[in-house]
């Protein structure tokens, strides 16, 4: 039996304003991950995807169907036709619709355990961009941060359309992601600022600028040993998103409780509008701020170490 996984992932910086080239920084969250194993069979390829308690054929799937797009993208790009007889089948602790990439982590599952079940290896950047292809398909203009920082599986900061930049973190730092609970498409949440851009460009050029400027300060302080001080980072980020109306009273009330509860800095992380937001913490205050969090009404709270083996 052949298994692959991937990691769930969070942005830390620079959503949205990524999507109209301005850098972004976001790294894997490994306690969250998508695995997919491959056993070989006599039947036609078969999916069993355990989070949805459904088994189905391959051949009856719909072909848009972003598990049915990345089987037939991978097995292109491997050269295989027809597909395997086997059984593949997809586990994924990462929740769905929340910010923290599901859709990107089980693409990029599957495309490793085809290759491996092929016994072929396929580059980091070929999963990624296999996975980009769906991404497309279901996202509308997706920037392209989803599949690099899950494919790469490390910290990236990440500019569309170009070359990736990966970076080191000489001093781990941890992240509280709660979740709101609900289900917000990101499509919807891009949709609505590029409206806002259409309507008033000067205004939002303005707003991903700035949000440009704190990504690459960030990504400063973090290579220089001093994430303590994203705290304020996070907070004016936050004021950005805010403006570019894809925050929320349930992203707020929890960005609000964490802050009261101890944290350094807190924003909403990924399209907004509900999904999840990030605090950043010290070990001191953790227990404080991740019982805070869930008596307001997050629905999960992670905490996550970013860093050099720490995660
Ligand atoms: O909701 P998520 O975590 O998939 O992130 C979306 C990030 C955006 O910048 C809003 C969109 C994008 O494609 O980069």
């Amino acid at each position: 039996m052949i298994t692959a996984s991937a990691p769930g992932k969070i942005i830390l910086f620079g959503e949205h304003a990524v999507v109209y080239g301005r850098p972004a920084i976001a790294v894997p969250v490994t306690q969250v991950q998508a695995q997919v194993s491959i056993e070989p069979g006599s039947d036609e390829l078969t999916i069993h995807a355990t989070d949805e308690g459904r088994t189905y054929s391959y051949s009856d799937i719909d072909a848009q169907h972003p598990i049915a797009t990345i089987i037939r993208l991978t097995l292109e790009a491997l050269h295989q036709s027809p597909p395997p007889n086997a059984t593949l089948t997809i586990r994924s602790t990462i929740p769905i619709a929340s910010g923290l990439g599901s859709g990107a982590a089980v693409s990029t599952a599957i495309a490793r355990a085809l290759a491996q079940f092929y016994g072929c290896e396929l580059a980091t950047a070929t999963v990624s961009e296999l996975v980009y292809q769906v991404e497309k398909i279901h996202h509308g203009t997706p920037s392209g941060i989803d599949n690099t920082v899950i494919a790469y599986a490390q910290p990236v900061y990440f500019v569309r359309g170009q070359r990736l930049e990966t970076f080191t973190v000489p001093k781990p730092f941890k992240i509280a992601i709660g979740d709101t609970g609900i289900a917000s498409p990101t499509r919807i949440a891009v949709g609505d600022v590029r409206a806002a851009w259409q309507a008033d460009p000067v205004r939002l050029e303005t707003l991903f600028d700035r949000c440009g400027r704190i990504a690459d300060q960030a990504r400063a302080l973090i290579e220089n040993g001093q994430p303590e001080a994203l705290g304020p980072l996070m907070t004016e980020n936050q004021e950005l998103l805010a403006q570019m109306t894809v925050s929320s009273l349930e992203l707020e009330a929890l960005i609000q409780t964490a802050l009261k509860g101890g944290a350094l800095g807190a924003k909403l992380s990924g399209g907004g509008r509900g999904g999840n937001m990030i605090a950043l913490i010290t070990d001191a205050r953790e227990a404080t701020v991740r019982e805070a969090l869930l008596n307001a009404g997050a629905k999960r709270v992670i905490v996550t170490t970013v860093g050099a083996n720490a995660q």
